[in-house]
């Protein structure tokens, strides 16, 4: 062997540069939606009773149930079932790749237009105004469609004659914010986590959190309303933990509010219409009840679907292989990320066995963070202010499609990314910065392994 000359040693060294270079351009990537076969979800929980499972059979029959004129839909609506939004990867789940909204806008003949932020591949979506007109908050939901015009199999509602929001106009004055639906499985182990589990898992690696600034507190249900409408809730000072908010505080309070607010359904929970316009009732209210025979009312089903839906199934080793999501897991971890999404938290002692002292293994505490005013949404509900969130349950990510609460990208990486921001005038920093700088200072391979670790759950 020949000594090596300057030369080649050179050569070398802008070798070794362009491989650099070539390797930075190849860096980690959100392998995408997993794509192994099998849905991974939509399954009841094992050992359930007969009874139980026959309540989860009849629930999601109604659940997956598409509502009409006659039935009681509008005169205001998102879309018209409950499994037309939570539907993919199987109905429980959330946006499929193409938005139902788009054909829903035009169903049965009515003329509404399609907002700029319903999209034909973009994830579903529901508005919510941040002010009102005398610049007090709103918060509340604002439906997409009205049903003026229509005519289905259950009605005719060609008499209605009120007119969609004007979206673009909102917009312009940066008054309007966007949320997709949360997927469903496994929600009952959420319901039956006890408040104590919470709160001692938040109380748990505490200087750790510090130093990194995680706070977190839960979102505690309060006189004013979990969901920002005033009154509405009562309130038993215990943790509310469902939406994107945490706002809620069970899946029977989200099932009546639900089928109100999204399919503009009255029920016993919600009694009245959100929208009274006289030409437009075509069934008396509340829409909603129990039958005569004392069988149960549809939010009952509902609930009693959503309750025992079992949790995803994550993959052992799709995408990249056992050991890079076994590094991935690790990494997670070791960066900070587990602070927030907690891997498990354990279920109390259920009446339902099939709930009772398990495992779930959400990656969520269940806590609201301040996540900056790059992710600040300006809404307050209950006691979570405009810039926080609670912390997204992740199991499941491998078959989802869009990301964070208004659905801004489909991209894991930019998920990620997008958890740092802040401070700006209004908003402090958000609690994650510190946990992103972390995660972006890994080898390209050590975010590869986190990335395919996500698409494995
Ligand atoms: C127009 C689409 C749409 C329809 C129809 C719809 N949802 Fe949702 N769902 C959403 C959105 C959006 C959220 C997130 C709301 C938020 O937190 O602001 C959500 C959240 C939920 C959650 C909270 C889950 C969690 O872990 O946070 C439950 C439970 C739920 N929906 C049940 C229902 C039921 C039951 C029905 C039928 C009565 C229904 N939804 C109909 C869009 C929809
Ligand atoms: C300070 C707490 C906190 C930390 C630390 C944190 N997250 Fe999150 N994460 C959240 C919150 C809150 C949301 C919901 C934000 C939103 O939708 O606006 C979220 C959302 C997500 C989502 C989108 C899930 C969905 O339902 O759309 C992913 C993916 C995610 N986080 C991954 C990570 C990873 C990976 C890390 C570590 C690099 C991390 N997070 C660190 C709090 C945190």
């Amino acid at each position: 062997m020949s000594k090596p000359t300057l030369g080649t040693a050179i050569f070398a060294v802008l070798l070794a540069g362009l491989v650099g270079v070539l390797g930075a351009q190849q860096g980690a990537k959100d392998p995408g939606v997993r794509n192994d076969g099998a849905p991974g979800a939509g399954d009841p929980l094992p050992n359930l009773t007969a009874g139980q499972l026959k309540l989860f059979e009849i629930g999601k029959e109604d659940f997956a149930e598409a509502e009409g004129v006659g039935d009681g839909l509008g005169p205001r609506f998102n879309l018209d079932g409950c499994g037309s939004c939570h539907i993919a990867p199987q109905t429980g789940g959330t946006s499929p790749a193409v938005n139902p909204q788009v054909a829903a806008a035009t169903a049965g003949g009515a003329r509404n237009f399609v907002p700029f932020f319903i999209t034909r591949n973009g994830p579903i979506r529901e508005a919510r105004l941040k002010y009102k007109p005398d610049g007090s908050r709103d918060g509340g939901v604002h439906n997409v469609f009205v049903i003026s015009g229509r005519v289905d199999d259950t009605g005719d509602a060609r008499k209605c004659d009120i007119r969609q929001p004007d979206f673009a106009t909102q917009a312009r004055n940066n008054n309007l914010i966007f949320r997709i639906p949360t997927p469903l499985f496994g929600a009952g182990l959420i319901e039956m986590i006890p408040d104590s589990e919470i709160l001692s898992n938040q109380a748990a690696a505490s200087s750790q959190k510090a130093t990194l600034g995680i706070r977190g507190r839960p979102n505690r249900a309060r006189i004013g309303g979990v969901s920002g409408d005033a009154n509405r809730n009562a309130n038993d000072g215990t943790i509310a933990r469902f939406g994107w908010k945490a706002q809620n505080k069970s899946l029977l309070l989200f099932s009546g509010e639900a089928y109100n607010v999204e399919m503009g359904i009255t029920n016993e929970l919600f009694q009245t219409e959100r929208d009274e316009a006289p030409n437009c009732q075509f069934a008396p209210t509340p829409n909603d009840t129990t039958p005569e025979d004392l069988s149960l009312p549809a939010i009952e089903l509902f609930a009693g679907f959503m309750r025992f839906l079992a949790p995803p199934t994550p993959s052992p080793d799709t995408p990249g292989g056992v050991g890079s999501i076994g590094n991935g897991r690790k990494l997670f971890s070791d960066i900070g990320c587990a602070l927030c999404h907690t891997p498990t938290l354990k279920t109390g002692n259920s009446t339902v066995e099939a709930l009772r002292g398990k495992p779930v293994n959400l990656f969520s505490d269940l806590l609201l963070h301040q996540m900056g005013p790059g992710l600040a949404d300006d809404i307050v509900q209950g006691e979570a202010g405009p810039d926080e969130f609670r912390t997204s349950p992740l199991w499941g990510l491998g078959k989802r499609i869009f990301f964070l609460h208004d659905g801004r990208t489909k991209d894991l990486f930019e998920a990620i990314q997008f958890h740092k921001s802040g401070p700006d005038r209004r908003f402090g920093p958000s609690e994650a910065n510190r946990v992103v700088d972390n995660f972006n200072r890994l080898s390209e391979q050590g975010k590869q392994d986190v990335l395919n670790f996500l698409r494995s759950l």
